[in-house]
């Protein structure tokens, strides 16, 4: 099993490991240095940042690589996404309950009351438009109280002061649900926010996972092995006994903050906050606070994919079954397509006369995995079967040379779930003769440049 700690190791093992001994600021400078170290694919330690007596870790889980080297994956740095994928559907369907014990390293060090200060952790302000200073690593653990279960995701948490802090919850968010029931029973929600937590429960938090099974039992399938949990100190809550801290918060639903950072489509995303008290903050001997790198990094993005990860295979499915002529598909929400922004590219059997708007619209129609297709998914383009979907200038180049007239874009903008943001349509088939077709040398694989030398 793997901790946070010893993926570090691990990392700096493969010589991927930057360490910055000279002291920086967590505004701005620290980020400004993640997002380079995370350029030139690199991790990175800040063994010492102002104002903090804390170390700070982050561009560690920024691949599938690094998802399969920090599960001890037979194929560790080559693990592909759709194996990643693949996995973390198989976590969901056959969880590993989480055990607990009396003794965990997350309390080596137990701070409540006044000795709680959160203005000495060392969390950094990104970019210039942030309203303030964001944990983006916390994974939030909470207990939904109608079935008792322990759901856990990331939720970027704005520092106020030296015990309070507020939580994004999303309204797609099972934490939002969960938190509207309590503040409608009168209840607080209790929230766990563990930093430095195993990475098998960061890729489980960032998966979409069923309401009835909870995300430590997924990241214990993960990992192998059963995720070791103990009691909080403030409620009843499990949380990771090897995570670098747990900072308990209690949110009384009594005040709620808009709050903006820059997010993974690489633009500034507004969101509201419910303000909670924090209650205990317990940690490890010399802690390593972990800081995910906010807006288009590598980390933010490779995990914020996981959430997806179930699309491309639903979509596949439901469009075969729908239009048999359907050859291949392949759904893209890598930067810069995420969150509303994503891609669907279709294959099409050559010669097949099927209207673009009949198929692209039944497109929009569909729910795949957790969401309706037209939330994630911005454009979808019809393609010939001699057309590489897993070659995007393939694609650009089908689309400029086929998609030519204006009937042949379709624009929406009423789908339900699009929020009101345009959808595309476009059929990038060829409809009109040699104008269109690709260059194409007969006979080319059998001549050889080697054989003329
Ligand atoms: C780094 C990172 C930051 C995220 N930040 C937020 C956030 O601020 N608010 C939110 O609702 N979801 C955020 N998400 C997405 C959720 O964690 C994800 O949808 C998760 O499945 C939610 O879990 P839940 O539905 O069980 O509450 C983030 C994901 C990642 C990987």
């Amino acid at each position: 099993m793997c901790t946070f700690r010893k993926l570090i190791r691990s990392v700096d093992k493969s010589s991927e490991l930057l360490r910055i001994t000279q002291t920086v600021d967590a505004c701005y400078e620290l980020g400004a240095l993640l997002k380079q170290a995370e350029a030139g694919h690199k991790a990175i330690l800040f063994e010492s940042v102002q104002n903090s007596p804390f170390t700070v870790a982050g561009g560690l889980l920024t691949s599938p690589g690094r998802f399969g080297q920090s599960l001890n994956h037979p194929a560790g740095n080559n693990l592909s996404q759709a194996e990643h994928a693949r996995l973390v559907q198989g976590a969901i369907q056959s969880p590993i309950p989480a055990t607990e014990q009396s003794f965990a390293p997350s309390k080596d060090i137990v701070l409540t009351g006044d000795e709680i200060d959160c203005r000495t952790l060392p969390v950094p302000t990104f970019f210039k438009e942030d309203t303030g200073p964001f944990m983006t690593a916390a994974v939030g653990i909470c207990r939904n109280s109608a079935n008792e279960i322990i759901n856990a995701g990331f939720y970027r948490v704005l520092m106020l002061g030296r015990n309070s802090l507020a939580v994004s919850a999303s309204p797609s968010s099972g934490l939002y649900g969960i938190m509207q029931k309590d503040k409608k029973a009168g209840r607080i929600t209790h929230i766990a926010l563990i930093i430095g937590a195993e990475p098998a429960l960061l890729m489980a938090a960032a998966a979409k996972v069923p309401e009835n099974i909870s995300e430590l039992d997924v990241a214990g399938a993960l990992q192998n092995e059963s995720l070791a949990t103990i009691t909080a100190e403030s409620s009843d809550l499990f949380v990771p006994a090897n995570a670098e801290f747990v900072i308990e918060v209690a949110i009384n639903h009594a005040q709620v903050i808009e709050n903006t950072m820059g997010e993974f489509g690489d633009c500034y995303g507004t969101q509201l906050a419910s303000v909670g008290e924090v209650k205990a903050i317990t940690h490890r001997e010399k802690p390593i606070f972990h800081t995910i790198m906010a807006g288009a990094g590598k980390e933010h993005n490779a995990l914020g994919l996981i959430v997806l990860y179930g699309i491309e295979p639903d979509l596949n499915k439901q469009l075969q079954a729908a239009f048999p002529q359907v050859k291949a598909v392949r759904v893209l929400h890598d930067p810069p397509r995420m969150g509303t922004q994503g891609d669907v590219y279709i294959v099409m059997q050559n010669g097949h006369a099927c209207a673009a708007n009949q198929i692209i619209e039944h497109v929009y129609s569909l729910t795949c995995g957790p969401y309706p297709i037209s939330r994630t998914i911005r454009r979808v383009v019809l393609l010939d079967e001699d057309i590489d979907i897993t070659n995007n200038r393939e694609v650009n180049w089908a689309i400029s040379i086929r998609a030519t007239s204006a009937s042949d874009y379709l624009l929406y903008d009423n789908f339900q779930g699009s929020g009101g943001l345009v959808r595309i349509g476009i059929d990038a088939r060829a409809h009109d003769g040699n104008k269109t077709q690709r260059l194409l040398i007969p006979g080319a694989r059998d001549f050889h440049l080697d054989d003329y030398q």
